[in-house]
């Protein structure tokens, strides 16, 4: 398990760049915008394997909750969050990034099954307004280092010029 995690580590360390990269891509592409957050998603989870969930979660309308966009991975129940509520909706008010390295150590945490161990949370801000946000589930503890905010910062960064 070590030794997956400083590869996983070193291999998101020297990509970052190229990563970031193929968001762009992805951003400039012909699709529409609901197909392009589907290929962030299956894309990021794909290229980070300790990525086991990736969604978009948006602000539904004038109501103070969160709806669920696109993602990957297995399905959840938690299709709608309460501003507040949870990891997500604590980002909603809070308007920062969210880092759990061990979800056991939150007190407002909506699990969204017994396999998930961390998780990081990241708002989109459009003129301003924190609008939504990146939620990534992962099975392994503490995998989430500074490389990890600095490309889904630049993930929701290009995903509001889209909104
Ligand atoms: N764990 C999240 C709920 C959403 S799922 O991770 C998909 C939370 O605490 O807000």
């Amino acid at each position: 398990m070590k030794k997956f995690l400083i590869f996983a580590f070193i291999h998101l360390l020297m990509n970052t760049k190229a990563l970031k990269n193929k968001v762009s891509q992805i951003i400039a592409s012909e699709k529409s915008t609901p197909e392009k957050l589907q290929i962030i998603c299956d894309f990021l989870k794909k290229e980070i394997l300790y990525y086991d969930w990736v969604g978009f979660y948006f602000k539904n309308g004038a109501k103070n909750e969160l709806k669920l966009g696109a993602y990957a991975g297995e399905e959840t129940a938690h299709t709608i969050i309460p501003f507040g509520k949870g990891i997500c909706g604590q980002v909603a008010l809070s308007n920062k990034n969210f880092v759990v390295q061990d979800v056991q150590d939150q007190d407002n945490y909506i699990s969204c099954g017994w396999k998930i161990k961390s998780e990081i949370v990241i708002p989109i801000f459009v003129n301003d307004q924190n609008i939504g946000q990146i939620d990534i589930d992962s099975h392994t503890i503490s995998p989430f280092t500074p490389e990890d905010e600095e490309l889904l910062e630049f993930t929701c960064s290009q995903v509001a010029t889209l909104l």
